[in-house]
């Protein structure tokens, strides 16, 4: 019997470049509230959103996911032929099939790399940023190129009062390169299938087109959300995680400098941080009140902006967490590059 040769690859990865591309369109609480019969204050009150940024028809999926790799890779000072892997996190690529990570590693010029997209909605960037750093590690990929891109706008109701206020669209990119030293922790991650329900797209593609038994509602289908359990889950639940993902890094909450959670919520993430008991001290990501709920989006447009206001500095250890759809969640403790 022949033994395989079995290379590993560098002995720890880390984020080397983050990039991000906002939407031009700023919505404001005001454009939404007369189609599902609700008020500034309201949405306010009870999600912290202000504005949201929804994509013009040219803002597609594609060109979000390459104008942010493009950031993504000056920062992290390598050309895109270095990239060989490139996964992206998105449920609302609405072509079935072939990935648009493809789509996207050819126009960004690479050499053929591996591409492929994941759906495990908002949690999606950090299942990503895992696969990422376990690739570096284990030698499958020397540059992974990770994007989190959401056009939810395409699958939004927005006469649905408990989703339309909520959702945005946008893209973050974050490249993983190898390391001497660790700069991407242990990933707690997991899925609650028993939830499935909870958050999801209201129907299937049969459904719509139907079948001579049966017509089709010929109806996009669009995204549900029961809020108040999926509310209950994040705030209660997800704290335990973050904690248990710091604690696999070996990191104390004394070390923590910043914590960027998925903007799901202004409500959540308040929850999550008392829950966690967070110092004072702990810069807490927010951007959800002038980006909406961008989904696979939100965790690397949040660390993006951090980056670019000076509060997440070189060096500083942050804490992901983001979770969603499955329900599904996935945590790690990374480096600032
Ligand atoms: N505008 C105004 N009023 C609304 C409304 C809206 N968009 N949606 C619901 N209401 C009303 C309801 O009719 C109800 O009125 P009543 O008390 O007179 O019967 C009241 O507000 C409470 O409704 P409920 O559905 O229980 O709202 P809620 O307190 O659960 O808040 C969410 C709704 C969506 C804000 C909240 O559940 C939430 O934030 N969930 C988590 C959502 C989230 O972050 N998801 C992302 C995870 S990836």
């Amino acid at each position: 019997m022949a033994t395989l040769t079995n290379p590993t690859g560098a002995p720890h990865a880390t984020v080397l470049g983050v990039g991000a591309y906002r939407p031009r369109r700023i919505v404001p609480n005001a454009e939404v509230v007369d189609a599902i019969d609700s008020s500034d204050e309201w949405i306010q009150q009870r999600s912290g959103i202000k504005t949201r940024r929804w994509a013009e028809p040219d803002e597609t999926v594609q060109m979000m996911s390459v104008e942010a790799s493009r950031i993504a890779l000056e920062r992290a000072g390598l050309d895109a032929q270095q990239i060989d892997c490139v996964v992206v996190a998105t449920v609302s690529h609405l072509l079935q099939t072939p990935a648009v990570a493809a789509a996207i590693a050819h126009e960004l010029g690479t050499e053929q790399a591996a591409a492929f997209d994941i759906s495990a909605a908002c949690s999606g960037f950090c299942h990503g940023i895992a696969m990422a750093s376990d690739f570096v590690r284990a030698g499958s990929a020397r540059h992974v190129l990770v994007i989190g891109v959401e056009r939810l706008t395409d699958i939004l109701d927005l006469t649905d009062r408990g989703t339309a206020f909520i959702f945005a669209d946008g893209a973050g990119a974050a490249v993983v390169g190898p390391s001497d030293t660790p700069g991407i922790g242990p990933v707690v991650w997991g899925s609650d299938g028993e939830q499935f329900d909870l958050i999801r797209q209201r129907e299937d593609w049969r459904d719509v087109v139907g079948n001579p038994e049966t017509p089709g509602s010929g109806v996009m289908p669009h995204l549900t959300m029961q809020g108040n359990p999926v509310f209950r889950w994040a705030s209660f639940s997800m704290a335990k995680i973050g904690q248990q993902a710091l604690d696999r890094a070996g990191v104390s909450l004394d070390e923590l400098d910043v914590f960027v959670p998925h903007q799901a919520n202004m409500r959540i993430i308040d929850a999550m941080a008392r829950a966690m008991k967070l110092p004072e001290r702990v810069r807490i990501a927010r951007d959800v009140a002038d980006q909406g709920n961008s989904s696979a989006a939100s965790v690397p447009l949040a660390l993006e902006r951090m980056i670019a206001e000076g509060e997440a500095r070189s060096g500083d250890t942050a804490l992901l967490i983001a979770f969603g759809a499955g329900l599904s969640y996935a945590a790690q403790v990374v480096v600032v590059p």
